[in-house]
């Protein structure tokens, strides 16, 4: 013979009043109301019963479903409350909990530490917002619209002429506006493209330099980041100007420095080349001067602008610039 409808409600109950804690009391509902539950199941069988006793034992059921409902949460509230005073009685035996240190987070402190040596050279820090007018980020930069050159940098619009900006050189623009020649600033922050692989990640940090003065060379540029990466690693790194495109330099330069991984051997870090780019740069293309209001006859510069996560990876070796950002604590606190 089945169980009836009010013995399973006997057996809810006295297993309820066995129940200690709310997990328990969780249990209990869906072992009866839950989707299989006891309960749910008694209902969804109905018709095993002759029709004419349907009527009744159906609304005896549904009557106990609803009186178990509120059974289970009545104890569960009880419970939560005498849960809630025990935790609250205070030992005040118990030694402290000491609290965990925070340390710098390896981006925050490889930025310091190229502001740092910028500093040192006698560069100021500027600033520019992460959400940027299109004028800022391409059309000032000698980049219109619908030019081929957008390609290199894969964009988040925010609408038509607002985006996220994909580089810090809008900074080089809403520095030079801001004041007259001669200029010497670098600056860091976030960027942002639509970007994700191993040396790949949507959101990235860079520092940008600009150097604008009378009588300004490429040689001066050379020296610059020389002395840069001569300080920033060690003075016997490797590094090399390979020519490259920028529409806001001319001429331009990427540097790579040896992959710090294989040595140059190739390794899948370097994409097998045995070198790293770090950074782009070049003379400031005589356009933004004259979207600024600069004497181009009169004034040359140069700019930069550097990967920090690069720069990070190749200074602790690490082979995947995710890392940064997982926010794993274990991996976070080795710096
Ligand atoms: C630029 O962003 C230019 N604005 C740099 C520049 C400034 C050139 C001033 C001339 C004058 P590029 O797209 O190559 O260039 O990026 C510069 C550096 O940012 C790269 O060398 C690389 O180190 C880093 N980088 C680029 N994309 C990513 C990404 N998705 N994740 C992490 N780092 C990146
Ligand atoms: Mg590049």
């Amino acid at each position: 013979m089945e169980e009836t409808i009010d013995q399973i409600h006997a057996k809810a109950i006295s297993e309820l009043d066995a129940a200690a804690d709310i997990q328990a009391v969780t249990a209990l509902s869906v072992k009866y109301l839950g989707r299989k539950g006891e309960v749910t199941r008694f209902l969804r069988n109905i018709s095993r019963y002759r029709p004419e006793e349907r009527a009744a034992i159906g609304k005896r059921a549904n009557q106990v479903k609803q009186e178990l409902e509120r059974s289970f949460k009545d104890v569960a509230e009880r419970l939560e409350h005498t849960g809630a005073a025990k935790k609250e009685r205070i030992d005040v035996t118990l030694p402290g909990r000491p609290a965990g240190h925070g340390t710098l987070h390896p981006i925050t402190r490889i930025t310091e530490e190229i502001c740092d040596i910028f500093s040192r050279l006698g560069f100021d820090i500027a600033e520019g917002p992460e959400v940027e007018l299109d004028y800022y980020n391409f059309e000032a930069l000698n980049i219109p619209k619908n030019h081929p050159a957008r390609d290199m940098q894969d964009t988040f619009y925010i609408s038509e002429n607002i985006v996220l900006r994909t580089h810090t050189s809008p900074v080089q623009i809403r520095t030079m506006e801001k004041q007259p020649p001669p200029v010497r600033v670098i600056a860091p922050g976030k960027v942002y493209r639509c970007d994700s692989d191993l040396t790949h990640t949507p959101m990235f940090h860079q520092v940008e330099g600009l150097l604008v003065d009378e009588g300004i060379s490429f040689g001066d540029l050379k020296g610059v980041l020389t002395t840069f990466v001569h300080q920033m690693f060690d003075p016997h790194t490797s590094l090399r100007f390979r020519p490259s495109f920028f529409p806001f330099t001319e001429p331009s330069a990427e540097v790579d420095i040896l992959c710090v991984m294989c040595r140059g051997s190739g390794c899948r870090v370097c994409s097998n080349s045995g070198w790293l780019e770090i950074l782009g740069s070049g003379m400031v293309h005589p356009a933004l001067y004259e979207n600024v209001g600069y004497d181009a006859d009169k004034y040359t510069g140069f700019a930069f602008g550097m990967g920090v996560e690069r720069i990070a990876m190749l200074k602790y070796g690490i082979d995947d610039i995710r890392k940064f950002f997982e926010n794993d604590a274990r991996f976070l606190r080795q710096f």
